[in-house]
C-alpha cells in the first residue's frame, strides 16, 4: 500500500536586522543623487538618463509591502555599494544557506517530534544556490545527521511546492521514508538594489517543512491530498547570472543582467490569470468547490497579485484570514513567502479543514498544494 503523505511540521528562520520602506528610499535616494552628480555631464549632454528618486508611498502602494529582513543592511543601505556584506566563510564551516536553513529545519523537526536522524531525505529548493556543488542539502544533511539522500532544486519562486511535490511523491512511493524540505532564500544577494523599479521587492528568510506517512505522525497532521505543478517558459523574470559568466567577452563586468530582473506589468497580467485557473483546475480535478477551502496561502509577491487571485478562485471578495498576507513585513521572499503564510497561519484549522499552498513565478512556473487536517 502506498503512503499517504503528510506534513507534520513547519519552521522558519527570520533574520535578525529589517529595513524599512522609510531606511530604503533614503540609501537609493542618496545613491540615485550620487550618481547622478558623477554623471551631470552625460545627463546635461542627453547621453545618459538620470536616476528618479524612489518614494515610499509608491511602494506601499504598488507592493503592499512595508519592511523587509535581510542578512546583512549595511552593505545594501550603504549609497556607495548597494549590496549585501558578508564575510568570507572557510570551506570548514557551514555556508550560509546551510546555516539558515539548519534553523529552520530545527524548528519543523521540533514539531514534528523528530531529530534529524529519523530524515532520510532532504531537498534544498530554491532561488539561487550559494555554490555550484556539493549540493547545499548534502551540507544540510550532513549538519542534522540525517541518513538517505539529498539534493537541490531550482524552480525560482515555485521551488518550495515543486520540492513538496517530489518529497511527497517520494514518500508515497516508498523512494523514501520521511523528508525535509528547505527553502533558504537569500534574496539580497540577487535584487539589483540600484533599481527604483525593483529595488523594494525582495527579503532574505528561510523556511523548512517535514513531510512523512500520514499514520506516523505524532500529532495534527495536513495531509497532502495532492499537488500539481506547470510550467511555461517566458523571460518577463529572468537573471543571467551562471557558471559560463567569466567566458563571455564582459566577463565579469557590472552588468544589469547579471542580478534579477522583471518586466512587472507583463508578468503581473499574465501569471494572475495563469495561477488562478491552475488553482481552479487543480480544486476541478479534486472535486473540491472553492468555498470549502478555508484557506489559501499565496506566494508573497504583491498584495493586489493575491486580492486577484483569491477573488477569481473564490469568485468574491475574500473575507480576512481567507489569503493572509505576510508580505507587508517580510516582502517577496521567493519560493519561501507562501511557506511563511501557511507555517504562521494555520493553527487554527481542525478535523477536515482543506486549505491550499499556492506558489508562482519565474518560469514562469507554478505549484499548487491541497491539504487536509487530521488530528
Ligand atoms: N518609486 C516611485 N516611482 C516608481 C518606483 C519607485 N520605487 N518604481 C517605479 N516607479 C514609477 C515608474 O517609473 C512608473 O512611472 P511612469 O508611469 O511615469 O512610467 C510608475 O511608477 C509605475 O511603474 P510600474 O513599474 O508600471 O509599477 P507597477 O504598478 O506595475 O508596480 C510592481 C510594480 C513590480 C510592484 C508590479 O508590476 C508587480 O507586482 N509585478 C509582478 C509581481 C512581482 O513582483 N514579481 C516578482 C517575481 S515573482
Amino acid at each position: 500500500m502506498p503512503h499517504i503523505p503528510a506534513i507534520t511540521g513547519t519552521g522558519v528562520f527570520t533574520p535578525e536586522q529589517v529595513i524599512t520602506n522609510a531606511e530604503l528610499v533614503t540609501a537609493f535616494n542618496a545613491y540615485a543623487e550620487r550618481y547622478n552628480a558623477e554623471h551631470a555631464d552625460e545627463i546635461a549632454a542627453g547621453t545618459l538618463e538620470a536616476k528618479a528618486p524612489s518614494s515610499e508611498e509608491f511602494i506601499v502602494k504598488a507592493s503592499g509591502i512595508e519592511q523587509r529582513y535581510v542578512v546583512d543592511k549595511s552593505g545594501i543601505l550603504d549609497p556607495t555599494r548597494m549590496y549585501p556584506a558578508l564575510r568570507q566563510r572557510s570551506d570548514d564551516e557551514p555556508s550560509l544557506m546551510a546555516e539558515m536553513a539548519l534553523d529552520a529545519a530545527q524548528k519543523a523537526l521540533a514539531m514534528a517530534g523528530r531529530k534529524g536522524e529519523d530524515i532520510d531525505l532532504v531537498i534544498c529548493a530554491a532561488s539561487n544556490m550559494e555554490r555550484a556543488y556539493p549540493a547545499v542539502a548534502v551540507e544540510i544533511q550532513s549538519l542534522i545527521g540525517a541518513g538517505g539522500f539529498a539534493f537541490d532544486m531550482n524552480v525560482a519562486c515555485s521551488s518550495a511546492t515543486f520540492g513538496i511535490q517530489a518529497a511527497a511523491d517520494m514518500v508515497r512511493a516508498g523512494s523514501a521514508h520521511r523528508a525535509l524540505v528547505v527553502n533558504p532564500e537569500i534574496c539580497s544577494g540577487h535584487l539589483e538594489w540600484r533599481d527604483r523599479d525593483c529595488h523594494f521587492i525582495f527579503g532574505d528568510v528561510a523556511t523548512a517543512t517535514i513531510i512523512e506517512p500520514a499514520d506516523e505522525a505524532k500529532g495534527g497532521y495536513f495531509e497532502i491530498r495532492s499537488t500539481r505543478c506547470a510550467t511555461e517558459f517566458s523571460n518577463n523574470i529572468r537573471n543571467n547570472n551562471g557558471f559560463l559568466r567569466r567566458s563571455r567577452p564582459d566577463g565579469v563586468a557590472d552588468r544589469r543582467d547579471m542580478q534579477f530582473m522583471q518586466n512587472g506589468r507583463k508578468v503581473f497580467k499574465e501569471v494572475v490569470p495563469m495561477v488562478s485557473q491552475h488553482i481552479m483546475s487543480h480544486l476541478g480535478e479534486e472535486h473540491v468547490e472553492p468555498d470549502q477551502l478555508k484557506r489559501l496561502w499565496l506566494h508573497q509577491a504583491n498584495k493586489s497579485m493575491n486580492d486577484f487571485i483569491g477573488r477569481k478562485v473564490l469568485g468574491r471578495e475574500p473575507a480576512p484570514g481567507e489569503q493572509p498576507n505576510i508580505l507587508q513585513d517580510y516582502a517577496n521572499t521567493s519560493s519561501a513567502g507562501s511557506i511563511i503564510a501557511f507555517a504562521k497561519n494555520s493553527e487554527d484549522f481542525a478535523e477536515g479543514d482543506l486549505g491550499l499552498i499556492c506558489s508562482f513565478g519565474a518560469g514562469y512556473s507554478v505549484g499548487s498544494v491541497l491539504l487536509e487536517r487530521h488530528g
